[in-house]
Formats: structure tokens, sequence, C-alpha cells
């Protein structure tokens, strides 16, 4: 399917205008120079709203959604540094909605970081002093589970999953692909890596399914930051399958072939820095004066250097990181 094709299919699905786009697509020329091959970042944290991140593009389609079935208040949750649950209050905001927010911790005494965004956008923010758990969760149990408290607390409202993980905001990351394959095309980039953080897996599974249904030379590869969920790979491989067949496409996706390095580059747990992707941060910010998260591109640009540098990202192909946002959670991790 040509990209032309792709986009007519993703025209015809409801979607609000929240980002900025396309994102830059920028060489990293000291990196690059350092480690001798082209290093390139896809700027989605430079895509707004309230500071960006990758969420807003999987938001363009489950808030259109939420509009089209004509609800007023919206409820998310996510760990207490949740980046989509900032973006979502955001996003709801400025269409009008009612963000509330859950959280599986309780509230901590000083609000920093995402917390303290979500509180200048007067997100009601509902902690939740049970439940949290550093051992692999089950996506759709721990889904249903807030489903059921927010109708209790919130009455009537639109739920998004974790991390906006969905069909619906798949598709967004159906449109990056489509973007991403273009910007390669044209910079002449042939079968370069992707490299992406991967937390719930819809970024992930959405790119996929776009470059699968594109047929891009483009090659992908997801770094899990999170440790997180039981059975991730197959449930990224459904996912992907369901993305496809909600545009119309059916296709299969192996689970065997999921491109996914699990557990590698978690260091001490989600939500925690490690020693690696702290070191991948400075190096980043003193090369090229560009910041990373330390939750999770940090993580993931730290795996990406270390593959690159032993040998396990091909040899000399261009390599794209996807620099998903996160930034606000540094003022929550001072020292
Ligand atoms: C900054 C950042 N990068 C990457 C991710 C991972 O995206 P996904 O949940 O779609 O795997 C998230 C959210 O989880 C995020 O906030």
């Amino acid at each position: 399917m040509d990209a032309e094709a792709l986009a007519r299919r993703l025209e015809e699905i409801p979607r609000v205008r929240l980002v900025h786009e396309p994102t830059p697509l920028e060489l990293l020329p000291r990196l690059s120079a350092a480690i001798g091959r082209p290093v390139y970042l896809k700027r989605d944290d430079a895509i707004g709203p309230a500071m960006g991140g990758n969420k807003a593009r999987k938001l363009e389609y489950l808030l259109a959604d939420a509009l089209r079935r004509g609800h007023r208040r919206v409820v998310t949750y996510g760990g207490p540094q949740s980046n989509h649950a900032r973006i979502t209050a955001a996003a709801a905001r400025r269409l009008g909605l009612e963000p509330h927010l859950f959280y599986f911790a309780p509230r901590p005494p000083r609000l920093t970081g995402n917390l303290l965004l979500n509180d200048l956008l007067e997100a009601h923010m509902h902690f939740l002093p049970f439940g949290g758990t550093s051992r692999p969760r089950s996506i759709a149990w721990t889904d249903f589970l807030v489903r059921l408290l927010a109708w209790l607390r919130v009455g009537p409202h639109y739920f998004i999953p974790v991390g906006g993980r969905s069909v619906l905001g798949g598709l967004g990351y159906v449109r990056a692909a489509m973007e991403l394959h273009q910007q390669a095309q044209a910079e002449g980039l042939g079968s370069a890596w992707v490299v992406v953080a991967v937390g719930t897996g819809g970024t992930l599974a959405g790119l996929w399914a776009g470059l699968t249904l594109l047929q891009s030379p483009l090659r992908l590869l997801g770094i899990d930051v999170g440790a997180l969920w039981k059975n991730f790979p197959k449930t990224i491989a459904r996912l992907a399958e369901q993305i496809c067949a909600r545009l119309g496409e059916p296709h299969r996706f192996p689970i065997t072939e999921v491109p996914l390095i699990e557990r590698t580059y978690v260091g001490p747990g989600y939500g925690v820095p490690s020693p690696q992707g702290n070191e991948a941060l400075r190096r980043l910010a003193r090369t090229e004066g560009i910041l990373l998260d330390p939750i999770y591109t940090a993580k993931a640009f730290a795996g990406m250097l270390d593959r690159i540098e032993n040998g396990q990202l091909g040899e000399r192909e261009p390599v794209i990181f996807l620099h998903t946002g996160g930034l606000p959670a540094l003022f929550a991790f001072e020292g």
C-alpha cells in the first residue's frame, strides 16, 4: 500500500488536531561523528500540547471519539510521573473536556514535574493509595479496575486506556510511520533503524503496523523501559493486527517477530532512572544540547548506543531515534 492510499484510509477516521506536524527529523552531527554513523532524532517531543510527547498523536483519535460519543469527562491513569496523563489533561482542556487522572499511589506532599503541570491544568487527580505493584500486571485487568473505580468516583466518562494504548490510539502512530517513512525517503536514509522507547507498547504497535502496511525499508526496534506487563510481546503483536484490521488491511504479526528488547535496559525498574540512562542523557545534552527524559527516552537512548557500540544494530545504516518527549519528569528528579 502506498502512502497516499494509507493517508486516504486514515482520513476516513475522525481525528481532532492537537499536534504540530510533521515533527522535524534532525541529524545529530557531533554524536554521529563520535559514533561513526549518522544518528537522527525524530522530534515528537516538539509536538505539543503542554510540552508535548508521543501521547499527543494518539489523543487526536481518542478524543475525537470521545467528542463523537458526546462525553464531557475523560478518564485515564498512569504512574505518578505519567506524561500520558499530563498530555491527556492538556488536550482535554483544549477541547473543553474535564480531565480525571487516576494514580495507584498516595498523593505526594509536593507536586513536581508532570503532577505540577496537571495541577496548573486543573485536572482532577485521584490518588489511590493501593494497587501499586512492581510485579508485571495484565494491561486488560488494570484498565478494567480503573474503569470500575472511575464509574464510582466520576460517573459517566470516556475511558482512555493506560498510555492511550488502543486501536484508535495506535492510528496516531500509523500516521507518524507515514510521516517518518516520507521524511526518511526524502533524506535518502534507505533501511535506517528506527529506535523507540516502549512503555505500554502502543507507539511500537502503531509504528510497526504503519511501516509494514507501507512496506517501508525502515527497520524498527523498541526498547522496553518498564518490564511492566505480562505477555508483553503477544499484546503488541495482537494490537498491531487490530490496527491493520481497523484500516481494512488485515495482516498477521507473529509474536516471534515483535521488534522489542525486553528488560535489558530497564535498570532498577519502571519510573526509576538508571545509571546507564542518566549517562546517555548527559551525553546527548553535552554533545548536542538536547535533553531526554530520565524514565523513557534516556533508557532507550542508552539501549540504542549500547547496541550500536556492540555491533547489534546493523553496521553502517543510519539510526533514527524517536524522541517521544517526557521532559517534565526531569523536574521530578532533582539531584
Ligand atoms: C516520554 C515517553 N516515551 C515513551 C513512552 C512509551 O510509549 P508507549 O506507552 O506507547 O509504549 C511514553 C509513555 O508510556 C512516554 O511518556
